[in-house]
């Protein structure tokens, strides 16, 4: 009762921007933001707000008064239920508007730089289905939408196969169709919940810690290979068995079919054995002739045709011209250093995860790249004096941190090294601006290009060119 009086309601507000974390942006009459999750800029709605804080209030449309003429209507029947694509109701265009207006915003408030005229944003083709892995989760519980429940219906079956509703660790909304992943994912993901379904094959219960099927993987890839990993809790081999060989027998065109067995709390599965039930161990995916041997565990960029133009756009700005000693840091299975070594005298990469390196090195190998060289380690320790001096000074350095950007201690180093040229890939703008004020009396930013990666979602990409001064 007490949280219901806390709520207010806004009438009549205008909706003007979108940016932190995909929420919509209005102004209470007290001259506060206003975040909202079901809005799109231009809209006129009446707010009912959720939180309080001292600056700001979040909260919901609860009324319509006019809707935006930037909106445009979902394409996928889950939209506002289901966590992922949270802009798909805003039109591609505007999509890309909001996403550069983030990243100019951040440099400019978080890292107050001195910027050159920020480049158009380079949109992705693939507006839909552009993601070549997605991870579904079993549950015995699904979720049910307020029709069902008002409905009154009894509801038998309660096994989902789908994506968790935010914020609730054991929710999981069923999934008719993801449009994120080519087909045939969706026909792989409905024929496995079909076949456990009428083989009574249990579906994992995560309170009670019981059921046999917990998540599925499914793999994509432009060589046209299929991967698909299915990782159980409870495990009868005779149950397992009967599903991957249906599987195998429906869909010839799974190229890796895996399992894993999980008994621990969590569903991560970088410390699991990983079993080959049919195929190979690995797919591989292609990239301008190069190919890369991607298994269950590896990191690869997951919109494929948007790594290449992020890459072709790194390796540009890089200035290549065959003789410089390159770093690659953070570099995941080595792609940016394999893309570019052609064009490079000689690329060092290094990064955190072994099992990532050794898949780096065995691509090079493969792909017929004798110029790269990898090392295995947590970069602020490995990016030291000794390292330097016995690998080289680097003329260029390229940079591509996770989300949280570099540790403070490693742009120090960067600092320390002074390459001429810094090219900064970062998929978090906020963090990426907070490293960049750290450099900013030592390099000038001379040049700022936005990659989207995700359509349908706030995230973006963004590469920046820096020179020593
Ligand atoms: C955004 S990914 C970049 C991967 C690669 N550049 C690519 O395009 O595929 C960031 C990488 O940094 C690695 N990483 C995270 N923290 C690290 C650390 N402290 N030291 C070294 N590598 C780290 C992750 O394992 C991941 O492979």
């Amino acid at each position: 009762m007490r949280k219901q009086k806390r709520r207010q309601i806004f009438e009549n507000v205008e909706i003007v921007d979108a940016g932190a974390k995909g929420k919509t942006i209005g102004k209470a009459p007290d001259g506060r933001v206003v975040f909202l999750t079901n809005a799109v800029p231009g809209d006129v709605v009446d707010v009912q707000t959720t939180k309080k804080r001292k600056a700001y209030f979040e909260g919901e449309a609860i009324t319509f008064h006019t809707l935006s003429d930037k909106r445009v209507s979902p394409e996928c029947k889950h939209f506002g239920v289901c966590g992922g694509c949270k802009w798909q109701a805003m039109g591609y265009e505007h999509q890309l508007f909001y996403k550069q207006k983030e990243v100019e915003n951040n440099l400019r408030r978080i890292g107050h730089l001195d910027l050159p005229e920020i480049s158009p944003i380079i949109g992705s083709q693939k507006r839909y289905f552009y993601r070549n892995k997605m991870e579904f989760s079993f549950s015995d519980s699904r979720w049910l939408t307020l029709e069902e429940i008002q409905s009154g219906k009894e509801i038998k079956n309660k096994n989902a196969l789908g994506f968790h509703i935010p914020g609730m660790w054991d929710k999981i909304l069923d999934i008719e169709k993801c449009h994120l992943q080519e087909d045939p994912s969706n026909a792989i993901r409905l024929a496995t919940k079909e076949f456990a379904i009428q083989n009574d094959i249990s579906f994992f219960n995560p309170r009670n810690q019981n059921g046999m099927l917990r998540t599925m993987m499914i793999r994509t890839s432009s060589t046209g290979e299929i991967m698909v990993l299915i990782q159980f809790f409870e495990d009868v081999g005779s149950k397992r068995n009967l599903l991957l060989d249906h599987l195998a027998k429906s869909f010839p065109e799974i190229t890796s079919l895996l399992f894993v067995i999980n008994r621990k709390q969590n569903d991560t599965i970088y410390d699991q054995e990983i079993v080959c039930h049919a195929g190979r161990d690995h797919i591989f995916e292609e990239m301008e002739g190069l190919r890369f041997k991607i298994n269950a565990k590896s990191f690869y960029q997951t919109n494929s045709e948007q790594a290449y133009e992020l890459y072709k756009v790194t390796r540009e700005l890089a200035g290549l011209t065959g003789n410089e000693l390159v770093y690659d840091l953070y570099t995941g299975t080595g792609t940016i250093a394999q893309f570019i070594a052609k064009k490079a005298k000689k690329v060092i990469g290094i990064e955190s995860v072994l099992e990532a390196i050794e898949d780096a090195k065995a691509n090079a190998i493969q792909n017929n790249i004798n110029n790269v060289h990898f090392y295995v380690g947590d970069m602020k320790t490995v990016l030291n004096e000794d390292f330097v001096n016995e690998n080289g000074k680097p003329d260029i350095v390229i940079t591509d941190p996770p989300r949280d950007g570099m540790h403070k201690e490693v742009v120090q180093q960067l600092l320390n090294i002074a390459p001429k040229k810094i090219v900064y890939v970062s998929c978090n703008s906020a963090t990426q601006a907070r490293d960049l004020e750290m450099m900013k009396n030592r390099y000038s930013i001379v040049k700022v290009q936005p990659v989207d990666m995700f359509p349908q979602t706030y995230h973006v990409e963004n590469v920046v060119l820096l020179e020593k001064l």
